[in-house]
């Protein structure tokens, strides 16, 4: 499919999300935050209130969370708001990383990653890895760049978005065995063109995943990878 449009964006990532659990009812999603991924979430909604996705055996793990926000504020609950009420998941099947201190032994215990979904930031993040992250980094707590909480500062009214947060680490991403990034706007196009067109470089850890075999590169701007 030829993506020109966020709309077409949206409904081909979650085209392949849908397929992924058609072929692996039980499989483990790694899921985004962010406007990004909204319209993917939107689609996936009312597929599922259609009784057209099963999503009973599936588990979902968020890819990062902030520390320090009240809970309506948290990835947590814009999962929960955005996809997961709208369909059949089993409660016990939904984990994000604030919910224990050793999140990749989690996400082993329940077989690994099948799938993840990743934004970018601006700067180059992927989940909250920010630039400077090591190449060999599981799940951890980090301090947020600047640009990272002004780019999120709309869900956070007159207050400040928070300066923590706990993410996924690169090691933790890399071992999904698909990796499926979205980008949309011409916003993100230099920084998408950066990673996946340049050197593999801490400073801009999206480029990181130039070394997965299992990675899919879509946007609504002209770039697109497939592996
Ligand atoms: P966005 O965020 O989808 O809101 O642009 C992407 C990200 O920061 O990973």
């Amino acid at each position: 499919m030829h993506i020109e449009t966020y709309d077409q964006l949206s409904e081909q990532v979650a085209t392949l999300v849908a397929q992924q659990i058609a072929t692996e009812p039980d499989c483990c999603l790694g899921l985004p935050t962010g406007q990004t991924p909204i319209g993917t979430y939107k689609l996936l909604s009312t597929w599922s209130r259609e009784g057209r996705l099963n999503w009973s055996k599936v588990r979902c793990f968020a890819l990062d969370d902030y520390l320090d926000v009240p809970p309506a504020l948290s990835f947590h609950t814009f999962l929960s708001e955005h996809l997961y009420q709208h369909t059949n998941i089993d409660a016990g099947n939904i984990f994000h990383p604030g919910m224990t201190d050793n999140y990749d032994a989690l996400i082993e215990g329940q077989g690994g990653l099948d799938m993840t979904v990743l934004g970018i930031g601006g700067n180059g993040h992927i989940a909250f890895n920010e630039p400077g992250t090591q190449f060999l980094s599981w799940t951890h707590c980090t301090w947020l760049e600047d640009s990272t909480r002004k780019a999120n500062q709309a869900s956070f009214g007159t207050s400040r978005p928070p300066q923590k947060a706990v993410t996924m680490g690169v090691k933790t991403i890399l071992s999904s065995r698909r990796i499926v990034l979205m980008a949309s706007g011409e916003k993100k196009k230099a920084i998408v063109e950066a990673a996946f067109r340049g050197p593999v470089s801490r400073q801009v850890p999206a480029s990181y995943l130039q070394a997965h075999e299992g990675l899919e590169v879509l946007t609504d701007f002209g770039f697109s990878l497939t592996r």
